[in-house]
């Protein structure tokens, strides 16, 4: 492994690398994506390492509780906390792009990885702007608030003459209470909406892991409208993201609606995924869930899903098809230039 010194003393964010606290409210619009991205890049990064360490952390995806796991971590294994020969945005990148070797003389240095990467989510931050940058990407980047376009969908489709009855909504990974959701004219589709998130930062928003939420006992435990928007990509485990999937159905009521939103390049770059496999594979015939409203901006793919009533998930459809990237043909996987989103059962 080539150990350089690096002369940066920022991240690529601008960050400073010392262990200042960073203010999160000013974060300027064209920086929004970079925050965003380089948060990705790093809980990316944390999670080889942990595999390369063979570090289990149950189940948990609570930022909070995995940070206190790591600190603890280590200080009980860090030996020595000398770094200055350690380039280490370089080493994250070499992680990044599969250079995973491990054995014992490199455990310290991945050790030391870990430490670089906490300090800039939890002491220099990077949780607070990463958050702070998805409130503002809603409002700007990627076409603004993407409940806008769910109002806009449940608008339509009364019009058009639906039955749609006042909603009891579950919104997953709620960044702010004031977006379209909750406007006052939409109140008549609207009964109630439960919002929540890993990592709440509003006290209307229940912080709480969907893949932990405990199983509905009956209807009332139910949702007439799900919205899960940009949170399947964000699930680091192909097959939480599945489980996240099988849960959206579980959770929904007959005839319920689900609104699931994706960056479009999970279904247009993916080797392994693509709108056919997720809509008509996936959706449909294993979750049996029909496709109502289907758009596509540049950066973002959103669907409006309704709920086919007295169906279950088909298990042994899904295990067959989807079972660790075995969906897409060969070539396509030799593709460059693609990314790796998948979703397994
Ligand atoms: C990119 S933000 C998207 C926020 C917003 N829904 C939007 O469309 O802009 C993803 C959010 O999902 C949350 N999230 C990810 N996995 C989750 C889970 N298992 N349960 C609850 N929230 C989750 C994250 O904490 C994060 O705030």
């Amino acid at each position: 492994m080539a150990l350089l010194k690096s002369n940066k003393r920022t991240t690529i964010t601008g960050k400073s690398l010392n262990n200042k606290v960073v203010n999160t409210i000013n974060i300027k619009p064209k920086n929004t994506k970079k925050i965003i991205n380089r948060y990705h890049f790093l809980i990316k990064c944390r999670a080889y390492i942990f595999e390369l360490l063979k570090i289990s952390l149950g189940q948990t995806d609570d930022e909070m509780e995995i940070n206190l796991f790591v600190q603890e971590f280590l200080k009980k294994k860090l030996k020595n906390s000398s770094n200055n020969k350690i380039d280490f945005e370089n080493e994250l990148l070499q992680l990044k792009r599969g250079h995973k070797t491990n054995d014992k003389s490199r455990e310290q240095e991945l050790l030391l990885l870990l430490k670089f990467i906490t300090t800039e989510i939890v002491d220099n931050g990077g949780l607070q702007r990463y958050q702070q940058a998805s409130i503002m990407g809603q409002q700007s980047d990627r076409g603004g608030d993407s409940s806008k376009k769910l109002m806009e969908w449940i608008l339509e489709l009364s019009d058009a003459g639906k039955e749609i009855k006042e909603m009891v909504t579950l919104e997953i990974g709620s960044l702010r209470v004031d977006n379209v959701l909750s406007k006052n004219k939409y109140k008549k589709f609207i009964k109630s909406i439960e919002r929540i998130d890993l990592n709440s930062n509003h006290p209307d928003i229940n912080k709480q892991d969907f893949l932990l939420r405990e199983q509905p006992k009956d209807a009332s435990e139910q949702f007439g409208l799900i919205s899960c928007s940009l949170v399947v990509n964000f699930v680091p485990d192909e097959y939480k993201r599945g489980e996240m999937l099988r849960r959206l159905k579980q959770f929904c009521l007959p005839d319920g609606l689900v609104f699931l939103v994706l960056p479009l390049s999970c279904v247009e770059n993916s080797r392994f995924m693509t709108s056919e496999i997720l809509v008509n594979k996936i959706m449909h015939q294993g979750l049996n869930f029909k496709l109502l409203k289907e758009h596509k901006s540049n950066k973002i793919v959103y669907y409006l899903f309704q709920n086919i009533p007295s169906t279950r998930v088909n298990e042994s459809y899904l295990k067959k098809n989807f079972d660790c990237r075995k969906h897409i043909d060969e070539d396509s996987k030799r593709k460059h230039g693609k990314n790796n989103f998948s979703i397994s059962f």
